[in-house]
């Protein structure tokens, strides 16, 4: 790549200078003079796929068989902060995770700055001149840090990779479409961009150009949406998606079936259920996707499990939840057998209203996903929360941290009926589920502009811990 004219001012600061004797063991010796820092903070938001993404069609470009579609976390609970610094006194690109100096050779952050900086001469040549004399073609120093435990399995990846584009974008001064940066991190990734609800589109190209993220709708959408994540075991998983999705392609016929036959009309469908508020269908179908893609994990071969027993006491524990709710809380509708029996309310296309009896396989209250691990997540509504909760303490009643058990967004206590202890089941699993977080729905990546925000001090190295 040529060399380009210095890059706009980004949205970032100036933050003091580089100093030689700043760079440590590893920094250079040869810095003639004192040279701005440029730096930006942003975090970024962890996203919980409904329906989810399973298999690439180009492992290098990361492009996905099939489209889906997420929900994006609030970032009150869980989010990725990372800064990035920009100095000509920078003799290489480095990197800081969670406080320890990391590779930066690795093949998936490289795509990720190789991208950026083509993007950023991109959008610097024909334009006119700046004044910053830095350009696309200066070092990076780069710090992250979640604010969770980043091998919990909760998508610590693609918060990170979103984080990471999102921030070197303002230090570059790029500012059209980040989806591929990010992508090439992690295919999630491109997800996190947005708040609200967002669909990857997979795209046709074979370079990947329309594969993009796209926000179906905004945070404020549905504020009745509450999830709810199980942490069942915090260790690193067994299979990690990339090698476990690898395989999946190889080997299941059921994936290619999934991907050609079935996820095309559900992302139809779920982006009317999320535009519609419908939450009946949206957990009907969030929870069918995810037993569809454990069942291709089951169907790879060698197969792969990310459930384990907690997984699936939990998946029981939502069933019977809902199957209750289904024939108890309205007074009506009853049980005839097996089947729920329930008035609804028709709407013709004159205006007219009208009751109709139906019958229902099940009522939702409350529906469950599972990435590639154990965690689960839960979706519900707000007035279902406390009680939801409660019955995870019944059924997995806390170990040793009942104080800490509960973490984030408050939950009021609530009592259990005599009736849902029964529906339960008399075989608690002490400690089987370890803590929960409680958190909504959540705006997309945001720039910190306060200074004590930044992971990096004046002379571009991780501030000291606090
Ligand atoms: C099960 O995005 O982590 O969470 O693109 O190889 O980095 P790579 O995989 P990754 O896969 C996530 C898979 C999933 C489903 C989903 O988030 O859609």
């Amino acid at each position: 790549m040529g060399r380009c004219r210095p890059i706009a001012r980004p949205a970032a600061a100036r933050v003091g200078k580089a100093r030689g004797r700043g760079l440590g063991s590893r920094g250079s010796s040869a810095m003639a003079a004192e040279k701005p820092v440029v730096a930006v903070t942003c975090t970024a938001p962890v996203n919980i796929a409904v329906i989810k993404y399973w298999g690439k069609r180009d492992e290098k470009l990361i492009l996905p068989i099939n489209s889906s579609l997420s929900v994006t976390l609030h970032q009150d609970q869980l989010k990725t902060t990372t800064t990035a610094a920009i100095s000509r006194d920078f003799t290489e690109d480095r990197i800081w995770l969670n406080g320890r100096e990391e590779d930066i050779g690795q093949p998936r952050l490289q795509a990720c700055l190789k991208e950026i900086r083509r993007l950023a001469c991109k959008r610097r040549s024909g334009s006119p001149e700046d004044p910053l004399p830095l350009s696309h073609s200066c070092k990076v120093h780069i710090a992250s840090e979640n604010n969770f435990p980043t091998a919990a399995g909760l998508a610590s990846s693609a918060a990170g990779y979103a984080c990471l584009a999102y921030t070197l974008a303002r230090v570059y001064g790029v500012e059209s479409d980040l989806s591929e940066v990010a992508r090439r991190g992690s295919g999630s990734a491109c997800r996190s961009l947005y708040g609200g609800f967002v669909e990857w589109q997979m795209g046709e190209r074979a370079d990947g150009k329309d594969s993009i993220a796209r926000q179906v709708a905004p945070e404020s959408h549905w504020p009745e949406l509450r999830v709810l994540i199980l942490v069942v075991s915090a260790g690193k998983k067994l299979t990690g998606s990339t090698v476990g999705m690898q395989t999946s392609v190889e080997t299941s016929p059921l994936l290619r079936f999934r991907a050609e036959a079935v996820v095309p009309a559900r992302m139809v469908e779920m982006a009317r259920c999320v535009r519609e508020r419908d939450f009946q269908a949206f957990g009907r179908l969030t929870m069918q996707d995810s037993n569809q893609f454990h069942a291709t994990c089951l169907d790879t071969f060698p197969p792969i499990s990310y459930l384990n027993d907690t997984s699936r006491r939990i998946i029981h524990l939502v069933h019977r939840f809902n199957a209750l709710h289904g024939h108890t809380k309205a007074g009506w509708p009853a049980r005839v057998g097996s089947v729920s029996l329930r008035f609804i309310r028709l709407r013709g296309p004159t205006g007219s209203e009208l009751w109709c009896l139906v019958t229902l396989n099940a009522w939702f209250q409350v529906a469950y996903t599972f990435d590639a691990g154990p965690n689960a997540v839960i979706f519900t509504l707000d007035e279902t929360v406390a009680e939801f909760v409660a019955a995870v303490r019944h059924s997995f009643p806390p170990e040793s941290n009942g104080d800490k058990f509960l973490q984030g967004l408050p939950v009021e206590p609530a009592l259990l009926s005599d009736e849902l202890k029964a529906v339960l089941g008399v075989d608690p699993a002490p400690g089987g589920i370890k803590y929960i977080i409680a958190t909504q729905v959540g705006p997309g990546p945001q720039v910190l502009d306060d200074p004590g925000a930044r992971l990096l001090g004046p002379d571009g190295l991780p501030k000291p811990a606090a």
